[in-house]
């Protein structure tokens, strides 16, 4: 693990290297990982409670790997004003999580997003690269039955 966080250690040894490296190490991992935020403390001699603090300052960075299934529920105007808060639920309540949570066994990570792009299909949401549309509290609970099964991608 510990050539997998060698990049910090070429960044220069300054807190104006903080946000560039915690980019980094989000793009890298996909997170940021409680260790790698140990080492850049200790490599920019900026203290771990002041490296958390700006990390949780900027949504972009998650504490967290992303769920096998990351799931955007859009709630822009036309998915708002065809339902999208039903939609949401039905997700929430199948998972027992609320957006921007990931379920325990790293299956599902639920995202807010504002608009998916596809509005004439609203409500929408997006299982990772898919889009689904039209959908209804029913469809949607389907649609999640087929994905905790691993049938999704037929
Ligand atoms: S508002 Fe949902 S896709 Fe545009």
């Amino acid at each position: 693990m510990e050539a997998a966080f060698s990049y910090i250690y070429e960044y220069e040894k300054s807190p104006s290297s903080l946000i560039p490296l915690l980019q980094k190490t989000q793009e890298k991992f996909g997170y940021l990982p409680r260790e790698a935020l140990q080492k850049i403390s200790a490599h920019l001699g900026v203290p771990l409670s002041r490296v958390y603090g700006v990390a949780t300052f900027y949504a972009q960075f998650r504490f967290e790997p992303l769920g096998k299934y990351v799931i955007k529920i859009c709630h822009g105007t036309a998915c708002h004003v065809n339902g999208a808060v039903n939609i949401s639920q039905a997700i929430k309540e199948e998972f027992g999580i609320e957006e921007g949570q990931t379920t325990e066994d790293g299956l599902v990570t639920l995202e807010r997003v504002a608009c998916l792009g596809c509005c004439s299909l609203a409500p929408v949401i997006m299982i990772n690269e898919k889009v689904y549309g039209k959908l209804t509290p029913d469809k949607v609970r389907k649609l999640m039955k087929k994905l905790k099964k691993g049938e999704l991608d037929d």
